[in-house]
Parts: structure tokens; C-alpha cells; sequence
């Protein structure tokens, strides 16, 4: 008989072609496979208006919005995306694996962009509240290799991959960052590695973080 335990809140994290949507899709099947019923959603979007701010955010030209501005879009679009999906999914005891969450705010306009971390905090406080994820995945490889995966995707969202080199070097600093500062729910997973053993690794933090 399994132990029936409430429904967690994952999300991956990590830069542009790290292989977060590869690995979310491979971490709902298998939370599936244990008996949980599990969505896999994503940010910016995951809700009807949340992804109509997503195309504000990464389609267009960089300049299309300063880091202040992207801030406050990122936040609106995730409390749309909380109110609309993630809560009523974890109440109904639906496991929720979401690609990427408020730590890409926090590296991409806090370290990439320089915009002041504690008001990015405040942002939080505001539009998410006490709420925090179980456990966060943070897939880390060198920015080079992550843009050259990114770019053998053909589309229209390249508005944060056409952004500098180094500003993609802060990003990926500003991950490790967050992860030190949070042990306890971030853990930080070498993305270099080929897919099914990334998905291993994954599988394992699961086992050994949430017991599950
Ligand atoms: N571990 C891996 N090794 C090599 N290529 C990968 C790996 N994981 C994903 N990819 C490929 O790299 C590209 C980007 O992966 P994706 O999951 O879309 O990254 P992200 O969502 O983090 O931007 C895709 O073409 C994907 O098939
Ligand atoms: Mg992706």
C-alpha cells in the first residue's frame, strides 16, 4: 500500500536550451507512473491570459521591453497562471511540474538584467504570497552549448536567446546562485549529460527529496 502524500509543486529551471522541456515532459511520466495524477504547465503562461502575456515576452525585438517592465509582466502572467492552474490543481491533489517559475525572474531580470533583487522579492511577497515550490530543478550547462540547442529549434520565441552571451553567463550564475542560497529546495543537475540520464538523475532527487 502507498502512503498517500499531498500533491507536490516542481519546477525546472535553467537556461535557454538546457533541456527543460525535455525533461518536464519525462518527469510527468513518471510521477504518473507512481500513481499521481500530474499536469506538466509552463512560465511565462500555463493559463488562457498567462500565455497571451507570454507573446508580449518572448516574441519581438529585446528592446521591446526594459527590465522592469519584463519584471512586472513575468509576475502578472504568473499569478494568472497560479490562480488559474497551479493552486486548483495542488487542492484537487493534482501534482503540478511546471517549466521554469519565478527563480528565471529572479536570473533573468535580476542577475541578467541588473534589476534590484530585493524588489524582485517584494514582487514575489505580492503576487504569489507564502507559496514556494517542493522542490526545484535546476539544470545547469555552459551557455554556448545551451544557445546551439536553443537555435536547432526553429520558432517565433527567440526574444531572450537573441540576447547577449554574457548576459546569458549572469543568467546561468545567478541560477547557481539562487540554488546555494536554497539547499534545501533547489537542487542542480548537469544538463550536459545525454536525456535519459538527466531523467535518471531527476528520478533520483525525487526519491531522495520527496520520498516519492
Ligand atoms: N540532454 C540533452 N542532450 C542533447 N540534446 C538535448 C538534451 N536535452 C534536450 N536536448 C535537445 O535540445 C533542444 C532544447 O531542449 P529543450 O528541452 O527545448 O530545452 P529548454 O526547454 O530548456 O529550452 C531540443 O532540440 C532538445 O531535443
Ligand atoms: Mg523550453
Amino acid at each position: 500500500m502507498t502512503a498517500r502524500t499531498r500533491a507536490r509543486f516542481i519546477t525546472l529551471e535553467g537556461g535557454e536550451g538546457a533541456g527543460k522541456s525535455t525533461q518536464v515532459a519525462r518527469l510527468r511520466e513518471r510521477i504518473e507512473a507512481r500513481g499521481h495524477r500530474c499536469i506538466a504547465t509552463r512560465e511565462p503562461g500555463g493559463a488562457p491570459g498567462a500565455e497571451m502575456v507570454r507573446k508580449l515576452l518572448v516574441e519581438g525585438p529585446a528592446e521591446r521591453w526594459d527590465g522592469v517592465t519584463e519584471a512586472l509582466l513575468h509576475f502578472a502572467a504568473r499569478r494568472e497562471h497560479l490562480r488559474t492552474t497551479v493552486l486548483p490543481a495542488i487542492a484537487s491533489g493534482t501534482w503540478v511540474v511546471s517549466d521554469r517559475f519565478a527563480d528565471s525572474t529572479m536570473a533573468y531580470q535580476g542577475y541578467g538584467h541588473g534589476i534590484d533583487r530585493t524588489m524582485l522579492g517584494t514582487l514575489y511577497d505580492i503576487t504569489v504570497g507564502d507559496f514556494r515550490p517542493d522542490l526545484t530543478l535546476i539544470l545547469d550547462l555552459p551557455v554556448e552549448a545551451g544557445l546551439a540547442r536553443a537555435a536547432s529549434r526553429r520558432g517565433k520565441e527567440t526574444r531572450y536567446e537573441s540576447l547577449p552571451v554574457d548576459f546569458h553567463q549572469r543568467v546561468r550564475a545567478g541560477f547557481l546562485d539562487i540554488a546555494a542560497a536554497d539547499p534545501g529546495r533547489c537542487v542542480v543537475i548537469d544538463a550536459t549529460a545525454g536525456i535519459d540520464d538527466i531523467a535518471r538523475t531527476i528520478g533520483d532527487a525525487l526519491a531522495t527529496r520527496l520520498g516519492s
